[in-house]
């Protein structure tokens, strides 16, 4: 057997979608570990563009078989109607295709309505969270509240469980949230019900059918989402997400060993991008950083808000490859910086006259620090018709080859375009190249 593991080493939106679309081609299995509908993963296949949230990236070739592990919270809703779109383009979603864990934990309205209520009492400092209630359903499972897909199973004790949560969460958000926000019974029941009409049959153990496929020996893909910046205890906290993004979450997020896992692949853009609130040490807000963001459609892909742009910062990247155990690196959306003319690699942070060994731990120290830059020439060149390292300018192999070796780890695949084939491997890529024969 061989597994893979597809991390974001960044904030996000780095492009693992297509790199996992890319490397499912020959997969046995494609497993979510953690995170929920707060992802969003583009797949663009002959000209056709997809848009998934919870469905894994592998679900457009028909032999890969997707699973939703236990460290994932759903939403049910999103989940089905994702179902549905895939269903009307012939896409197989059946139970023997898709499987959700027994127990990943289902997202509920008043998770949703905590969420946006805790935003709206932030004010200026919220998170800038997608207002899906990720964290409010992260919450209820630490707190051991929360509705594991199983329940759906036995609805009269849900029924029984739910209607003391439902008073209790109302309450919480009149009188701790002070919100005008409340949740019905009709509402959350009806979820509930329309879930456990249309997903029990996908119900499944995927920590066994993952100890099955290792010793059938089958091919496997971990995906990750969000990035290793917005990991709830490593990233830039407070302003992260409330799930562990590395990939140590494979393991608590699948039910299996850190022996399951043979190489682990950072997936970061050719520059930098956040969306929502909090410390971007190397942000553009003029001219290149509006370039990038049109060039490279920096929108959100569940919110629509525009990604904040900014230089490859190569401190972060560091530690990303440490807190992730990478293995190599994917650049992608190398292509976007074509036109750009000189580009820039912050390669240490400063902090009161000081140089820095890591990302600081603290929100108002990263806002503070100073970043120091390496220069490049750019090119001019279109990259999207490159398909090998040699069709590459030198300025552009130049850039990437210093940017390794300032990271300390090796470039394995380079992406110049959203379609599957404007991918090339460079010459640290063999595990990769040898996962997709
Ligand atoms: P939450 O995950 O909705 O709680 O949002 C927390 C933070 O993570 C916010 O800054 C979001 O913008 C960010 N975030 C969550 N999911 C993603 C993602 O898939 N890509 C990029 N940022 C994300």
């Amino acid at each position: 057997m061989s597994s893979l593991v597809v991390v974001g080493a960044q904030w996000g939106d780095e492009g693992k979608g297509k790199l996992v679309d890319y490397l499912t081609s020959n997969a046995d299995l494609v497993i979510r570990f953690q995170g929920g509908n707060n992802a969003g993963h583009t797949l663009n296949v002959d000209g056709v563009e997809t848009k998934l949230r919870l469905i894994p990236s592998g679900i457009l070739h028909d032999g890969t078989q997707c699973l939703i592990g236990a460290g994932v919270v759903f939403n049910s809703e999103v989940l089905l109607s994702e179902m549905g779109q895939l269903a009307d383009v012939g896409k197989k979603v059946d139970p023997s295709r898709i499987v959700l864990d027994r127990d990943a934990h289902l997202i509920l309205p008043y998770h949703e309505a905590i969420d946006m209520a805790r935003e709206e009492r932030r004010g200026k400092d919220k998170i800038g969270t997608t207002g899906r209630g990720i964290g409010p359903t992260y919450e209820d499972r630490a707190n051991r509240s929360g509705v594991r897909a199983a329940e759906l199973l036995k609805l009269d004790e849900l029924r029984v469980k739910l209607e003391k949560t439902i008073e209790e969460k109302n309450l919480y958000l009149r009188t701790v949230l002070e919100s005008e926000r409340q949740v019905t019974w009709d509402e959350v029941w009806g979820v509930v019900e329309r879930a456990a009409e249309r997903l029990v049959p996908h119900l499944g153990n995927v920590s066994l059918m993952l100890h099955e496929a290792r010793l059938a020996e089958k091919r496997i893909v971990f995906e990750g989402a969000q990035g290793t910046l917005l990991d709830q205890m490593h990233g830039t906290v407070p302003f992260v997400t409330s799930s562990n993004t590395i990939s140590g979450a494979v393991l608590t997020g699948c039910g299996t060993g850190p022996r399951s896992i043979d190489h682990i692949l950072g997936v970061a853009k050719a520059y930098c991008t956040r969306v929502g609130s909090g410390p971007f040490p190397t942000e553009l807000e003029d001219a290149t950083g509006d370039f990038l963001r049109e060039k490279g459609g920096e929108f959100g892909t569940v919110t629509g808000r525009p990604r904040r742009c900014g230089w490859f910062d190569a401190v972060a990247m560091k530690r990303a490859v440490r807190l992730n155990g990478i293995d190599s690196l994917a650049i992608t959306k190398l292509d976007v910086l074509s036109g750009v003319e000189k580009l820039q690699i912050c390669i240490n942070y400063h902090l009161n006259g000081e140089k820095v060994d890591d990302v600081p731990s603290l929100a108002s120290d990263l806002e503070s620090v100073e970043p120091e830059y390496l220069t490049f020439d750019g090119w001019e060149a279109d990259l999207t018709q490159a398909r090998k390292w040699h069709h590459l300018p030198q300025e552009a192999r130049f850039y990437l080859s210093t940017l390794s070796e300032i990271v300390g780890c090796p470039i394995s695949v380079v992406s110049v375009g959203p379609e599957r084939q404007s991918t090339l491997f460079s010459s640290g890529g063999n595990f990769i190249r040898n996962f997709l024969v």
